[in-house]
């Protein structure tokens, strides 16, 4: 039997939406604080990340207003840490929550029949989980 509304599914969207934003934030925030020679390889990570989450969150925007939601323009906020590895760490336990939500939001999108939908939040979750890779490698040799 079907537990997901619609309603339920541009709810969880909207949480995802507010992440995004304040990955956006997280990363620019970031990659300013980022200082001396292995900060400038972090800083450019950071800086690579933002573009793709800006892509997730028109995306989002756009399907929330078309599945008749108002999609939220705050940002979840994050901790500002101090050290690079402490930047790198929660961006690495944000990018896996990611992962969690957006596998999640596909098997609502299935459950309400929205396939294209289902795929394009699939494809969301292992971009996040490219960052994830992208992070943990880097955290390796901190
Ligand atoms: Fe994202
Ligand atoms: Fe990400």
């Amino acid at each position: 039997m079907p537990t997901t509304t619609k309603e339920m599914l541009i709810e969880g969207l909207n949480e995802d939406l507010a992440g995004e934003l304040g990955a956006i934030i997280r990363y620019n925030w970031q990659a300013s604080k980022s200082f001396g020679p292995q900060g400038a390889e972090v800083r450019e990570l950071f800086a690579s990340e933002i573009p793709d989450e800006l892509g997730h969150a028109s995306f989002l925007t756009d399907v929330i207003v078309d599945l008749g939601g108002e999609p939220t323009t705050t940002p979840l906020d994050f901790e500002r840490r101090d050290t690079l590895k402490e930047m790198v760490k929660l961006d690495l336990e944000m990018e896996l929550q990611d992962v969690e939500s957006y596998t999640e939001r596909a098997r609502q999108a299935e459950e309400l029949g929205e396939v294209e939908l289902k795929v394009r939040l699939e494809d969301m979750a292992a971009d996040e989980n490219e960052h994830a890779r992208e992070l943990r490698r880097i955290l390796r040799g901190m």
